[in-house]
């Protein structure tokens, strides 16, 4: 029986800024570049406001403009669309970032697919998509890009893993599948239909659970040294810490792995928090630096 080791993504994400920052102001110093990420919110979603917040702090910290446009929830579909054209011609944006969700009368495609793909950092454009699956230089998704960085600090060479991914959404099971092809390991995708889960789960060497159920993955689905990156984030509730002031208990964050079961034969596991979400908006700061290095037609430094 091992005992699985704690993989800190909020320190590896706290480093990944640093050397973001410090590529920053080498791209400053040789080319007068400045790199601009631009983030649209429309309405007032209380979690959306709080990630744009986080957003903006670390851009500013990393050394890069930080432009932010927040328009009311009444906002029509027309008028976003002639932001983001203003956004993508100018010059001074090099990232382009809609924090979803949209209100509901505004179609998040339409507006993701009116983004210059070069200034896409958040990788959902349907020409990253391609390039991705393709073997091309997209901008690739924050949050697959953040659990592949943690898996290379920690495996080295990737190379014929046996790579299982728990859910097949198009911004985190879909691009995470495409990276550990890319690295030449052997993917499963598993999903809603998968028959007999807890078995194909067994068999990863890598196991990546991007499902949306809190504690789904059970100890006894790991593999023993099975590397585990869990990028579920659930909010239940935890009477253990009490009530709040309405009388309703507490909540908490879990993932949608057990972590207490799975890091008994685990070699390795994210926590939640702290693993794979910190991870996401430094890969956000780091595709911002990527596209801003292409547009001005400078190789990004391999970070
Ligand atoms: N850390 C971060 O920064 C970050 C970023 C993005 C998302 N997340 C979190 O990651 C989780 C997944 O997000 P998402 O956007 O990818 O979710 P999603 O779009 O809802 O996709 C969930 C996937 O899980 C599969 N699934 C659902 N129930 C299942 C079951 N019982 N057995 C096997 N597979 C099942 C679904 O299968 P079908 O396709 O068959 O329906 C689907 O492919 C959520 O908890 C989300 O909050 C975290």
């Amino acid at each position: 029986m091992t005992e699985a080791a704690i993989i800190d993504g909020k320190a590896f994400a706290a480093g990944l800024r640093e050397r973001v920052g410090a590529a920053v102001a080498s791209l400053n110093a040789a080319h007068g570049k400045v790199p601009g990420l631009a983030v649209v919110l429309v309405g007032e979603d209380p979690a959306s406001e709080v990630y744009v917040r986080n957003k903006r702090k670390q851009t500013a910290e990393c050394g890069m403009r930080s432009i932010e446009h927040k328009l009311s929830a009444e906002t029509d579909q027309e008028t976003l669309l002639k932001l983001i054209a203003d956004l993508n011609a100018d010059d001074g944006v090099d990232g382009i970032l809609v924090q979803l969700p949209l209100p509901d009368h505004v179609d998040p495609q339409a507006v993701l697919d009116a983004i210059d793909p070069a200034k896409d950092v958040d990788g959902f454009h349907v020409i990253n998509a391609g390039k991705l699956a393709t073997g091309g230089d997209a901008l690739v998704p924050c949050t697959p890009m953040g659990c592949l960085l943690m898996l290379k600090d920690r495996l080295g060479d990737l190379s014929g893993k046996n790579a299982v991914v728990v859910g097949r959404s198009n911004i985190v099971g879909k691009p995470m599948a495409a990276l550990l092809t890319r690295e030449s390991c052997t993917v499963t995708i598993a999903h809603s239909r998968t028959k007999d889960l807890p078995a194909v789960c067994r068999g990863a060497d890598i196991l990546v659970a991007a499902v949306g159920r809190p504690e789904m993955i059970k100890g006894d689905w790991i593999g023993e040294g099975a590397v585990v990156i869990d990028v579920g984030i659930n909010r239940v509730e935890a009477p253990e810490k009490g009530l709040k002031e309405d009388g309703t208990p507490k909540t908490k964050l879990v993932g949608d792995v057990d972590f207490a079961g799975a890091a008994v034969n685990a070699g390795a596991i994210t926590p939640v928090p702290g693993g794979v979400g910190p991870m996401t908006i430094a890969c956000l700061l780091r595709n911002t630096l990527v596209a801003a290095c292409r547009q001005a037609g400078v190789t990004p430094p391999a970070i």
